[in-house]
């Protein structure tokens, strides 16, 4: 089982450690964040051990993840390479906190660095580039695979990790989603592949999720608010709390379920 460090901390009280994890009036914990998964992606641990073992087949000396959140993908990549040096990127730094804290407890803390940086702003490239549940760092899917394609090494790979409609929505079921979502924010998956291929790449692995990894993952995301709403029921700021849980809930259950796939695409840019 790998770490689950926010957990112990967002659920106690730290005051004076520079994190404010305490309402500072009530000292009641605030929710946790992103508490209860071990992946910021729909993804099953059967799927990330072969991930992990493909990739690891192909010997990259190099590895960076863009959007690497905590970076559990690229951690555990650096534990099956021992001899690669690995970089996280990503603009949240509470995030790659718990990414630094991770890879210390793991002893990889010399071989794995975790930079708060733009995605679209890195230049180095890599010879295994990790980037999931992230292209909105460079725009739409297109545009990510273009911008990916210049951070891979000649010889090298991308694993991208994208959204995709499993069918075009009706108007009906777009008014289901998240505001303001519209049927171009997405592809379908022929034509993503497609994009991958058009940006430079060959597919060497097309998967996509199955609906158990999507409902464990919205079902893990919803626990930090709803293990949190059954500790503290009327707590100040918990009504807010229980209408975002709700409304994030039927955008997955009314919304998106069975309606968006998830694929990892694993490319590799010819020499
Ligand atoms: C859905 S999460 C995926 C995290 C991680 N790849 C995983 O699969 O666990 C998307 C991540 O992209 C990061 N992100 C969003 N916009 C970014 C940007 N412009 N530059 C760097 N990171 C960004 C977010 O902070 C978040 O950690």
């Amino acid at each position: 089982m790998a770490p689950r460090y926010a957990r112990g901390p967002f659920l106690g009280c730290r005051h004076g450690t520079g994190l404010l994890e305490c309402d500072p009036v009530t000292a009641v914990p605030r929710p946790a964040r992103y508490g209860h998964l071990d992946f910021n992606s729909p993804i099953a641990p059967r799927r990330a051990d072969r991930l992990v073992a493909n990739l690891a087949a192909s010997r990259p000396a190099t590895i960076l993840d863009i959007g690497c959140g905590w970076g559990e993908l690229l951690l555990r990549l650096a534990q099956a390479l021992p001899e690669a040096s690995a970089t996280g990127i990503d603009a949240d730094t509470e995030l790659l906190d718990r990414g630094r804290a991770n890879a210390a407890e793991r002893g990889l803390e010399g071989r794995v660095a975790f930079i708060e940086h733009q995605g679209r702003a890195w230049t180095e490239p890599a010879d295994l580039v990790v980037c999931i549940g992230a292209s909105h760092a460079f725009g739409d899917s297109a545009a990510a695979l273009t911008e990916l394609h210049r951070l891979v090494k000649p010889g090298g790979r991308l694993v991208f990790g994208e959204e995709f409609w499993e069918q075009l929505p009706t108007r009906a079921q777009l008014e289901r989603l998240w505001p303001d979502t519209s049927a171009e924010d997405m592809l379908e998956l022929p034509g993503l592949v497609d994009a991958a291929i058009a940006a430079g790449f060959r597919p060497l692995r097309v998967e996509a999720v199955e609906q158990s990894e999507w409902d464990d993952f919205e079902s893990g995301f919803l626990a930090d608010w709803e293990t949190w709403l059954l500790a503290h029921p009327g707590a100040p700021g918990a009504d807010g709390i229980r209408e975002q849980a709700d409304e994030h809930r039927g955008w997955w259950l009314r919304g998106h379920r069975r309606l968006l796939g998830f694929a990892y695409l694993t490319l590799g840019r010819p020499r």
